[in-house]
Formats: C-alpha cells, structure tokens, sequence
C-alpha cells in the first residue's frame, strides 16, 4: 500500500530529458494514473521526446507557460497532483540570459505553488536539484544544509524551492522536493556535459571541457533518477520535505571525456581545454542518507549507464542532428571560447 497514489497528476516540463523519462516509467509500472503534460516546447523541449503516447487514452499534451496562470488554474482544476519538471536549466545559458530563468523557475514554480493551493491538490512534487546548495570541496549536502547558489540558474531553482517552502509553511502546500545530481540518459539535450561529449565525438569534433576538466559530479541515470522521483512522490510522507537523490560516485570532466573517448574508440586528442565557465562551481556531492531509507537504490552504475547512453546516440541520429543546427551552433560559439 502507497502512502499515497494521486490518480491525475499534471506534469509540467515533461517534453525535457528527464520528465519525458518520467512519463515512461508512470505510464509502464502505473498505467492507471491520467496524465497531463504542460510544456512550453522551449528549445529543450521536443514533442518526438514524448511522440509514442500521443493518442493514448489517459495521456494529454498541452502546449503552455507555466507562468500563465489562466492556463495553469485551468488545468490544475481537473487534477489530484502536479510534479513539476519545468524549468529553465543549463547554466551556461543562465550566464547568458538570468532573467529567463527567473521568470520560469522561480515565478512559473510560485503560480503552480498557487493553483495547487486553490484546488487543494494532495500533493506537490518539485524537481529540483542538488545545485541549490552551492559548491561543497569537502563531505556531502544535507538536506537541511543552507542553499549557497553560485550560478543563476541555482539562484533561481533555490528561488523556486524558497516559493514553494514558504507556501508549504504558510498555506500548507502538501509538499515534497527532490535534489538529484547531474543525470544523463537517452533524450538528453545535447548542451549538457555528456550528450555534448557523445555527439561531438560521434561527429569526430574536439571535446570542450572547461576548468582542464577538473570539476567533478555525482552523475545518476535517468531511470535511476525517475524512480527516486516516483517514490518519493508515493512513499514519502510530507513532512518529509527534500530528498537528494545520487550515486555517492564522483567523475571528473576529463574521466568522462576519457570513457567516452574509450567507448566511442576516438581520440584523446580529440578532448580541448576552453576558456572555464564563470564562477564554475568545482564539486557538488550530496549525502543520500533519506532517500536510501525510503528504499531507493540506483541501480545502474556509472560505466554501464555511458554504455547505454553511447548506444542510444549512436542508434538515434535522427533525434539530435536536427537539434544541432542554427540557433545552437550560434550559442555554441558564443560560450566556447579557445584558450590562448
Ligand atoms: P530540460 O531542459 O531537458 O527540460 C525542461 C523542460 O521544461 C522543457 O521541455 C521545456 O520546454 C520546459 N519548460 C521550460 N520553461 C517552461 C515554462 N515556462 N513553462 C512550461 N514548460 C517550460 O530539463 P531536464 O534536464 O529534464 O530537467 C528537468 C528538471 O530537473 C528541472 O527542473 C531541472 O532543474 C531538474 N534537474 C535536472 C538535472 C539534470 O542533470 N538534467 C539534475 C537535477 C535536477
Ligand atoms: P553541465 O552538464 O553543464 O552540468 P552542471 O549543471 O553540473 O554544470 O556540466 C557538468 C560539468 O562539466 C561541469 O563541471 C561543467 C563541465 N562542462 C565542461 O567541461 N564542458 C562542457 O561543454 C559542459 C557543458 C560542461
């Protein structure tokens, strides 16, 4: 028995890497749960990420903001639960445009915070991400450890979260948070470190790491991420508040760029040092401590999850060429700089 299985959820953001995900996993293992997605098809947002349930009975795309109320009052009035993915989230791009990212994640997260409150939802689950509390050199974030956001993209998911705490407090949002590490997959944007590396590689172009590829990340896979979101959003009771979610293995740039040299056979030198990112945060680590206790595991370790990724770049071309074109080789020049 479930703590809790709201029956229609609203799921915003769900045309991105890890809610597209997160759809697969509701729709196989909780056929029952009716489904509607919210998404503004930004330029991470792809409609092909979510094309097999299109016509499936108990499963709806809308296309919207969720910074506009009208619409997001009148969808949420017909559901149990939103879960909230939706989110502006590279933060390259957030060194480019802050305000972007303060319009969806902080203001887009507050009038979902709203809606969910009006319509006396049964819960509130809010994707966020481990970013929120900073750089940490040494140990591993808490979950009650302080928000320490470098970045404007952190700022503004910390933002989010802040919005949603305080609604959680005050007005008694049914709240649940989740704080996952770097995640990677099929259907990942090809901004992020992993697909950048994979596509690159693929194409046999140079490999850009910042910072000599020095900084590490905890990277969990996508499925292994969906699951801890599915369980938390069942199994934990409300009072539990945040729950980070990660592997406890650490991989620098460079030893991803390596693995993903060794399995793809390219290169090494293939792999180009660029001017390092502003204010780059150099280790995220979380303490998984909470979540482990609720029964989540990741299941897929680092080598295996690559080895999966790099298959699935590799078998759908058809996916991420027509990402990599026009306005993204713009961008792609505008934050690679060479290092002279
Ligand atoms: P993504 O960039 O792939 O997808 C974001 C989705 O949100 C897109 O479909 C986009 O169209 C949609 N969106 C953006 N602004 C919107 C708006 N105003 N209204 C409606 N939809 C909008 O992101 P992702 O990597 O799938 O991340 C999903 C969530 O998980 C985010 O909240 C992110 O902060 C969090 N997270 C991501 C990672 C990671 O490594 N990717 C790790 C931890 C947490
Ligand atoms: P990224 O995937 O952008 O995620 P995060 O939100 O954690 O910054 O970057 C992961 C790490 O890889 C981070 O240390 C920055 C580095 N990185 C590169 O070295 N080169 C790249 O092209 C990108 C996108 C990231």
């Amino acid at each position: 028995m479930s703590v809790r299985s709201p029956r229609r959820l609203l799921i915003a953001g769900a045309a991105g890497f890890i809610g597209s995900n997160f759809v697969r996993l509701l729709r196989t293992t909780r056929p029952d749960v009716e489904i509607t997605v919210l998404d503004k098809l930004t330029y991470a947002g792809n409609l092909a990420n979510l094309a097999e349930f299109e016509g499936q009975p108990g499963y709806r795309f809308v296309q919207g903001d969720i910074c506009d109320e009208k619409v997001v009052r009148s969808l949420a009035k017909e559901v149990d639960g939103i879960v909230n993915f939706a989110a502006e989230t590279h933060v390259d791009r957030s060194l480019m445009d802050p305000f972007n990212f303060i319009e969806t994640d902080v203001r887009g997260t507050a009038v979902l915070c709203e809606a969910a409150r009006e319509f006396r939802h049964e819960v509130f689950l809010l994707v966020s991400t481990d970013e929120v509390y900073g750089e940490v050199m040494e140990g591993r974030s808490k979950e009650d450890d302080p928000f320490r956001p470098r970045s404007p993209y952190s700022a503004s998911k910390a933002g989010g979260e802040h919005i949603a705490h305080a609604y959680a407090a005050s007005f008694g949002l049914p709240l649940l948070v989740t704080r996952g590490s770097n995640t990677y997959g099929p259907y990942q944007y090809p901004e992020k470190l992993i697909p950048v590396l994979l596509t690159n590689a693929i194409d046999d172009l140079r490999l850009p790491l910042y910072g000599e590829g020095r900084a590490v990340r905890d990277y969990v896979y996508v499925e292994d991420h969906c699951r801890a979101i599915d369980l938390v959003l069942h199994e934990a009771p409300l009072s539990g508040g945040a729950y980070n979610i990660g592997t406890g293995r650490e991989s620098s740039g460079r030893q991803v760029a390596d693995a993903v040299l060794d399995i793809l056979g390219k290169p090494h030198s293939l792999i180009e040092y660029v001017v390092d990112r502003p204010g780059h945060d150099y280790r995220y680590a979380v303490d998984v401590t909470r979540v482990t206790q609720l029964g989540w595991e990741p299941v897929v370790d680092f080598r295996d999850g690559l080895l999966k990724t790099a298959d699935w770049y590799r078998e759908h071309e058809e996916w991420w060429r027509p990402l990599k074109s026009g306005e993204y080789w713009e961008y792609y020049k505008k934050n690679y700089k060479p290092k002279i």
